[in-house]
């Protein structure tokens, strides 16, 4: 049986469920499918840190109040080399904030919000093609969580299904899109600890790149450059609080039982073409960028905030002009956080065959950025995300 809807949307990820959530409200309905269980789907963790956009269109649309009352203002980080720490003030450059406010709490929201409103979300199902894309009814084929086969016709579909669903191929074929890899990863841990700073910490240290982030005022979550090959169980927690202490110095880590290591390959990438027919690609589907900068969540809110839009004039008024200028309006703020993301990442990391020459350029790179209030101002500006098209 094919089933009927206006916009089919795969992926329950924060593009998806925030997508389906400004439809709603503009009176369009929506199927969301997703090959996750609910469970999986709220308690992954990723990121933490929303831009003020981001924070903005949650709760001004309703989509999350608690993203005010349980996040945390930050307005500011903390650039660390040569041991020695450099405020990058938001609030006096840019008069802006972000908020530290788990990726997964952003899901819980999301998902109680569009549940409570009623919304179709079917989790366990997984996208198995993108069928008659050129046509104006493309179809999404999916088996369901019995095997049970599913088709849902739409208007437009949306791929909000990550780098690895299969909408992104439906729309590049094989064009696939630009890419980068780096010759390093994260390794990330979570321990219950209180936090050991203030604000964020961004160390460039001669032996790599450490992230001090947070989570609440019991869990922390920390990052030190890898291997990208690096096995998450080699290390003990003695040997890994050593090697974190290492690449922060200047301040005192608190310490506590490490309970999840994850080693996290990066990857900047954007598709050859975000559109074709009524298919159309949206966040990690569209995207990929490394987490240094912070923007692969915001930048996905960015692309929904547009395509909403977009699909408002089409579905609403009969104007399909939007949708098809989505690609270009979308493309520019991606490359400018691709650039971002690309900048403090290579700004911030040791290339595994540094020359001195090397080192010492990137220590110039980074006193040019934090001796200068334009230059705190730029990284600052990116950084809490430009303004949204709204
Ligand atoms: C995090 O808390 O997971 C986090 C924060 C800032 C980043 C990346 C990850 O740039």
């Amino acid at each position: 049986m094919t089933e009927r809807t206006q916009v089919a949307i795969v992926g329950a990820g924060p593009a998806g469920l925030l997508l389906s959530h400004l439809l709603d409200r503009a009176g369009i309905a929506s199927i969301v499918i997703d090959a996750r269980t609910r469970e999986e789907i709220e308690t992954t963790i990723r990121a933490g840190i929303l831009e003020q956009g981001t924070v903005e269109v949650l709760s001004e649309s309703g989509a999350s109040d608690r993203v005010l009352s349980v996040g945390h203002r930050h307005e500011g980080i903390e650039l660390r080399f040569e041991g020695e720490g450099h405020r990058i003030d938001f609030a006096a450059t840019v008069g802006r904030a972000v908020w530290l406010y788990p990726q997964h709490e952003v899901l819980k929201d999301l998902v109680a919000a569009r549940l409570a409103a009623g919304q179709d979300i079917r989790f366990g199902v997984t996208a198995d093609a993108v069928d008659d894309v050129e046509t104006d009814r493309p179809r999404v084929l999916a088996t369901g969580p019995d095997g049970e086969r599913i088709e849902i016709e739409a208007d437009v579909v949306v791929g909000a299904d990550g780098s690895r669903g299969v909408t992104r191929q439906a729309v590049t074929g094989a064009h696939g899109g630009y890419f980068r890899e780096y010759p390093f990863a994260w390794f990330g841990i979570l321990c219950e600890a209180p936090p050991s700073a203030d604000e964020l910490i961004y160390s460039n240290s001669p032996a790599g790149f450490a992230l001090i982030s947070q989570r609440s005022a019991t869990v922390q979550r920390m990052y030190f450059q890898c291997d990208p090959d690096e096995d998450p169980e080699r290390f003990s927690e003695r040997e890994l609080w050593d090697m974190l202490q290492e690449r922060v110095p200047g301040t005192t880590l608190h310490e506590g039982p490490i309970f999840q290591r994850d080693v996290l390959r990066f990857r900047s990438f954007v598709a050859h073409r975000l559109l074709r027919g009524r298919v159309v690609l949206v966040g990690d589907a569209a995207h990929t960028v490394p987490p240094t900068g912070a923007k692969g969540m915001n930048l996905a809110v960015a692309d929904v905030v547009l395509l909403a839009d977009a699909l408002r004039a089409l579905l609403l008024e009969g104007d399909d002009r939007p949708l098809e200028a989505f690609p270009e309006r979308a493309l520019e703020r991606i490359w400018k956080a691709q650039h971002f993301s690309w900048w403090m990442t290579s700004m911030l990391h040791v290339v595994p065959d540094a020359s001195d020459f090397d080192r010492r350029r990137q220590v110039g790179e980074l006193r040019s950025v934090v001796e200068s209030e334009h230059g705190r101002a730029y990284l600052a500006e990116a950084y809490t995300g430009w303004s949204l098209a709204r």
